[in-house]
């Protein structure tokens, strides 16, 4: 009778262990203690049959294992009822993880990599700009003084107030100067980074849009470096010869200043959208460094000569991915994000 005691009390310490709901407690509950055949209740019941000894020993360890029990199953209750065992009893293992969404890099820096690796494998040295300007460099320095009518070119975001003279930077070309603050030449450098302008908004212009920086100063350095180093870059962004034209253009900071237009690989020089029915899409202006802006580098113009250019990497990467609207670029759609 005693080793059954104990074998009640092992199963009952088993049994309990993994108990998480009310409902198989109060089965476990039924089965050592229930008033028809609980497995205690029916030693219980037959004590009376035993001899005086019996029932004062084995009585005594009936009733202190009932009371165990009971006590075990009133705690187990109350712990259930404050949700001690909550957690795991929604936790459902056998559910299938949630799918962890990788995102990847954005579009547009894919691009920037592609591109800033094409300078490095030339030799180039890739550096970072300020975005936040000030008229000094965004204008002063770059030979485009106060009240020049080429600033109305870069229809500038001041930041505050105009007279703490900063403002959202309206190309990269202050970088030449900042560059060459702490350099000198020969230099090979490119910076890729934003610009911002407030213009208005269509399928080829946004507010905020990104170019490629490059200034090369050296001695000797003559405007067909500038053409065949824009061969050599376009040639290996689209792997193919592209069609391209070279312009007359003005930029008070090079002499003499060009542009460079790039046959519409979207509508393949037809006329659309993006090209604005001419076929061709302005990519980049560029020119030789002005000789006062080599001075206000500090460089010698009479010993050194150099090229700048400033890329439009939007367009580029359009035309590069068949991109027929550059607002798909800066809007943060998904759709279009993970196409590429
Ligand atoms: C400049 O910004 C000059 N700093 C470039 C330069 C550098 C000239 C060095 C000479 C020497 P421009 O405003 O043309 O130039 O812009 C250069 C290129 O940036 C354009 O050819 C075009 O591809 C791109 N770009 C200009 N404005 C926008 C815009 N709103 N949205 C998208 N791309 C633009």
């Amino acid at each position: 009778m005693q080793d059954r005691l104990e074998q009640i009390k092992q199963n009952f310490k088993k049994d309990i262990a993994g108990i998480l709901t009310l409902e198989s407690l109060e089965e476990i509950e039924k089965k050592y203690l229930g008033r028809k055949d609980g497995e205690l209740t029916a030693i219980l019941k037959i004590l009376k049959n035993l001899s005086p000894e019996e029932k004062a020993t084995i009585g005594k360890l009936a009733n202190e294992i009932r009371q165990e029990i009971e006590g075990e199953i009133s705690s187990t209750r109350k712990k259930i009822e404050h949700g001690a065992n909550k957690f795991s009893v929604d936790f459902d293992i056998t559910l299938p993880g949630k799918e962890v969404e990788q995102g990847h890099i954005h579009p547009i820096n894919q691009f920037i990599e592609k591109l800033s690796n094409i300078f490095l494998s030339m030799g180039f040295e890739i550096i970072e700009g300020n975005e936040v300007e000030n008229e000094e460099y965004n204008f002063d320095l770059l030979n485009i003084p106060a009240d020049h009518p080429a600033r109305d070119k870069w229809d500038t975001y001041f930041v505050k107030n105009r007279e703490q003279k900063l403002l959202l930077r309206t190309h990269i070309s202050p970088m030449q100067i900042r560059a060459m603050r702490d350099r000198q030449p020969p230099v090979r450098l490119v910076v890729p980074g934003r610009a911002f302008r407030h213009e208005s908004v269509d399928a080829s212009h946004e507010t905020t849009f990104y170019q490629c920086e490059c200034l090369v100063i050296d001695k000797n350095i003559s405007l067909t470096d500038l053409v065949g180093t824009l061969k050599i870059v376009f040639q290996k962004i689209f792997d193919q010869d592209v069609k391209v034209r070279v312009r007359p253009s003005f930029f008070p900071f090079v002499e003499p200043g060009l542009e460079v237009d790039m046959s519409c690989l979207l509508c393949g020089g037809k006329g659309c959208p993006v090209c604005k029915h001419k076929g061709w899409v302005e990519m980049l202006g560029a020119g030789m460094v002005h000789p006062k802006v080599l001075e206000n580098m500090g460089v010698d113009p009479n010993e050194y000569s150099g090229f700048a250019f400033g890329l439009g990497v939007d367009r580029l990467m359009m035309a590069l991915y068949g991109v027929d609207d550059i607002r798909l670029i800066h809007k943060g759609d998904l759709r279009f994000n993970k196409q590429f």
